[in-house]
């Protein structure tokens, strides 16, 4: 895995809890925590994904002017990733530092802005590839299709794994499918003409148990804090400029993705999962197999916030019934309150990676933006 798969998880801790390496770098306010943060970001992070965003964030951590400016925000508002979207989203264009240091000269009022009143909010259609194995053996399991809801859904873009295209491949590994060893397993939404939907690459090993045709999905709804509209041309432009300048592949596949979304969009309820999920679930069709999941999203939530939503989906399971999954990662070193997104694996396993449980038990490791799964 590239560190830089670990990066963007890493950012929302900075966000909400404060709890990200970066953030308890961040939380003690003094500039050379944050220029740490940004060395970090810099030196581990960025390389080997994003070249422009190595240079740029190992050189702020050596420029004590920009550092005194960012530590003027709030000290979950100091991440790199936001700092530098907000920059990218300005019209900041690859460049040596130098050029990237006069446009932030120019801009800073505007950078400050955008900083101040967005949050890293990556919605990776990508992620579908490993939710999809589980979500298929959930409806064959209850016969049914299924009703999804996503929390921390961000623009909702992983609510429609039934209309993206999937290349399983498994070279080199047994591959799971039972077609062949290093042949690739190739999924397409029926009907949808070829480059109307993006194919979503991933790398399997281990047993996956690979379905022969996409779930039926009859009903998808999110919750998120502050749900991206793909409608807003503001919002989709967000989302563009959350991606890493040198990642084309993921900046296409958003915008396949953002077109789907477009012509579909998802029911999405703005507030907290905690408060949200119980009534959106009974929204749900009853007679369709509910599963409720999450990405990138637990490393926003303390320790009993992430309870709490534990209790809920007990509760949903034991009076609605209802699958959950969970794809998520440590990422995060430390949590502000000491706890362990992640207790079921540790990190010396998951290198980087994400846990996919499924009702709580683990099933798969997966890449962060859906490009490896590796089944247990
Ligand atoms: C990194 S994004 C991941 C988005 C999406 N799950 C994906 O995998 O592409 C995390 C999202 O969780 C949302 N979020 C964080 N805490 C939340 C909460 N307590 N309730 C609802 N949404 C939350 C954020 O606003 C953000 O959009």
């Amino acid at each position: 895995m590239s560190p830089a798969e670990s990066a963007e998880p890493a950012a929302p801790s900075g966000e909400s809890s404060g709890a990200s390496s970066g953030a308890s770098a961040g939380a003690s306010s003094g500039a050379s925590a944050t220029g740490e943060w940004y060395r970090h970001f810099g030196t581990v992070d960025a390389p080997g994904s994003s070249a422009c965003y190595a240079e740029w964030s190992t050189s702020i951590a050596e420029d004590p002017e920009l550092i005194r400016r960012i530590d003027e925000w709030p000290h979950n508002k100091r991440q790199p990733l936001l700092m530098l979207a907000a920059a990218r989203f300005l019209g900041a264009q690859v460049s040596p530092y130098p050029e990237f240091r006069s446009f932030l000269d120019a801009h800073w009022a505007d950078v400050s802005r955008v900083v101040l009143s967005r949050a890293t909010q990556t919605n990776e259609a990508g992620r579908c590839a490993t939710l999809l194995p589980s979500l298929a053996q959930i409806a064959a399991a209850e016969g049914r299709p299924l009703a999804l809801i996503e929390v921390g859904a961000s623009a909702g873009l992983a609510l429609f794994p039934d209309r993206y295209g999937y290349e399983f491949d498994g070279a080199g590994t047994d591959g799971g499918a039972g077609d062949g060893v290093g042949v690739p397993t190739r999924l397409v939404p029926t009907g949808a003409p070829s480059g109307s939907f993006p194919v979503l690459r991933c790398a399997i090993s281990g047993p996956v148990p690979l379905p022969a045709e996409l779930p039926p999905v009859v009903w998808r709804a999110g919750i998120d804090l502050n749900p991206l509209d793909v409608r807003n041309p503001d919002d989709v432009a967000w989302l563009e400029a959350l991606i890493w300048p040198e990642q084309d592949f993921r900046r296409e596949r958003l915008r396949q993705a953002i077109a789907i979304a477009q012509a579909q969009p998802p029911l999405l309820v703005a507030g907290d999962l905690n408060e949200q999920l119980v009534s959106l679930a009974g929204q749900a069709p009853a007679d369709a197999a509910l599963v409720v999941f999450h990405s990138a999203v637990m490393a926003y939530l303390d320790a009993e916030s992430r309870e709490r939503f534990r209790s809920s989906i007990a509760g949903l399971a034991a009076k609605r019934g209802c699958h959950w999954l969970s794809n998520e990662g440590h990422m995060v070193i430390a949590q502000a309150d000491g706890s362990n997104v992640v207790p079921e694996m540790d990190d010396a396993r998951l290198r980087g990676r994400f846990l996919l449980l499924h009702n709580g038990q683990p099933v798969a490791i997966t890449g962060p933006h859906g490009q490896s799964l590796e089944w247990l």
